[in-house]
């Protein structure tokens, strides 16, 4: 059994991921990057220890995405659900978002990331507001694009699409909704990944996850790693996307 699972695990790291996403036209991967909480106290920290370690292990995952060729990476960093936790992880969160942006215009030349964050920034303390649209107007001619979902929800981005459509006086199609979303600058996901065990959506890009594939890990978030994320990409692979027809 231990062989079995060894060479199994031996497969996926020769696989050509780089083909896979090739082949497979994967362009749009978000995650859902739970289980932070859970990884901490399991090891005796508090909560905050796991979100920190989280963003080490995001960095990477963007990074990996990258070298497979992956041009759009999602990620569910703060939903409008999340202020409801305690006062202490909430302002924890905030200060990793804080020094995360920072890191990123330092490495803006060596990364070449375009940064666009999703949601309603006008509950966020005023100065990271303004961080974040700053990293947003220096990295814009970027290639590789990060959606950071910050104080997001689906509902309430589509809520805020469709008011924004009748402000204007339109009839609303399926289009103009599509392009009053937070989104409208990304391709719909491809493939959502949600780590730490748990079935669902947690309001996560409800209109955009119309025709992606979902896959779910029992991992949690700050232990995903290479072979999780090419686990992933392969099962995509496997996959017969439709999209409602035969
Ligand atoms: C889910 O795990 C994690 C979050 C709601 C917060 C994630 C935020 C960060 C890692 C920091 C900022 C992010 C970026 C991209 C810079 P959980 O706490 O719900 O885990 P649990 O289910 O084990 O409690």
């Amino acid at each position: 059994m231990f062989f079995k699972k060894k060479n199994f695990a031996a497969d996926i790291m020769s696989a050509d991921i780089n083909k896979v996403v090739k082949d497979t036209g994967l362009t749009h991967i978000a995650f859902i990057m739970d289980g932070n909480g859970r990884w901490a106290t399991a090891k005796g920290l508090p909560r905050e220890a796991g979100h920190s370690v989280g963003v080490k292990t995001f960095k990477k995952t963007v990074s990996r995405c990258r070298d497979y060729g992956i041009q759009t990476v999602t990620t569910y960093a703060f939903s409008t659900e999340n202020w409801k936790r305690p006062e202490n992880e909430v302002r924890e969160i905030m200060r990793l978002l804080d020094t995360y942006i920072k890191e990123a215009e330092d490495d803006n030349e060596k990364n070449r990331i375009r940064y666009i964050f999703l949601g309603d920034k006008s509950r966020l303390d005023p100065r990271l507001q303004e961080k974040c649209s700053y990293l947003e107007n220096l990295t814009q001619d970027n290639p590789l694009t990060l959606n950071i979902a910050l104080n997001y929800g689906g509902r309430s981005e589509i809520t805020q699409a469709c008011n924004a459509l009748i402000a204007k006086g339109n009839a609303v199609t399926e289009e103009d909704i599509s392009a009053m979303l937070y989104t409208r600058e990304s391709p719909d996901p491809d493939l959502i990944v949600r780590t730490g065990g748990e079935y669902r959506l947690s309001n996560f890009l409800l209109w955009q996850a119309a025709y992606a594939e979902l896959y779910f890990t029992d991992c949690l978030w700050p232990d995903y790693d290479d072979i999780e994320l090419r686990r992933a990409i392969l099962e995509f692979s496997k996959r017969k996307r439709r999209f409602g027809g035969v």
